[in-house]
């Protein structure tokens, strides 16, 4: 029987900890704004607190706020890891290890044809989900459009064309890359928007920073605006639900 190819977008990035959970969960909001039902995954997270006798993904917790869905987090995150370490590495402390077809299989529970399937990844793009099984293969075996988020930082142009070069490797669309200014402002002469511009031959979307502290909200709330664009482009082509 041929694979069902689910609708949506793989959020990947140049590296751990550039705002992957950020960018997608106001992605999730303003999808869910228009319309569409998002069905979030962060399928494999490590570094999860435990609480009890469970370990509570925090990703996927925002992830599912943002997207304002009952899920279970327990589908929105099916593996959750206790080390802070690379999921591989975790999995493998854990007595665990994690086949491809489990995670694909588990990212579409509960997805239907109609749906907005919205995974984020586990680090960066050829980061290890398993012995042999990078980020990128669950990626490719979904399938699902990719999404870049890189830092805003010295050394995102080269990590960013890396990364645009695995995913065209893989066949896989790249739906957009986000420049998500994490960090305070470095030289001012620095603009890797257009640089980035220039060497990918098309637009980068730049996501500003924000400062957690000062805001009652969610930070990636004020992400929104710079993003609405590419949720309207995502929108088109899906039918919004009804309710
Ligand atoms: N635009 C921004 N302004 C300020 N802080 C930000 C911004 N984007 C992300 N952050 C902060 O940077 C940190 C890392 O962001 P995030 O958790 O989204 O990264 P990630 O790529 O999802 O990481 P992981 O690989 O662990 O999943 C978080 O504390 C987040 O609040
Ligand atoms: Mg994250």
């Amino acid at each position: 029987m041929a694979k069902r190819v689910p609708r949506g977008l793989f959020v990947t990035g140049t590296d751990t900890g550039v705002g992957k959970t950020q960018i997608a969960a106001a992605l999730a909001r303003l999808l869910a704004e228009r319309n569409l039902i998002v069905r979030p995954r962060k399928p494999v997270e490590s570094g999860c607190q435990r609480e009890g006798n469970r370990l509570v993904p925090e990703d996927a917790r925002a992830l599912r706020a943002a997207a304002r869905t009952d899920e279970p987090l327990e589908r929105i995150c099916p593996y959750p890891l206790e080390p802070a370490l690379s999921p591989e590495r975790a999995a493998e402390l854990a007595g665990m290890s994690l086949a491809l077809d489990d995670v694909r299989a588990a990212c579409l529970e509960g997805v239907a044809e109609t749906d907005f399937l919205l995974v984020e990844g586990a680090g960066g793009f050829y980061s290890p989900l398993a012995p042999g099984l990078l980020n990128a293969d669950l990626a490719a075996a979904l399938p699902l459009p990719v999404l870049l988020v890189a830092a805003d930082r010295l050394g995102t142009i080269g990590h960013t064309l890396l990364t645009v070069e695995a995913i065209k490797r893989r066949g896989l669309a790249l739906v957009g890359v986000v420049l998500n200014r994490i960090d305070a402002c470095g030289d001012p002469r620095m603009d890797n928007a257009a640089d980035l511009s220039r060497w990918l031959g098309r637009p980068v979307v730049v996501t500003e920073r924000f400062d957690a502290g000062a805001v009652q909200h969610p930070g990636w709330m004020m992400l929104c605006p710079a993003l609405a664009p590419l949720a309207d482009r995502l929108a088109v082509g899906f039918r919004p639900h009804r309710f």
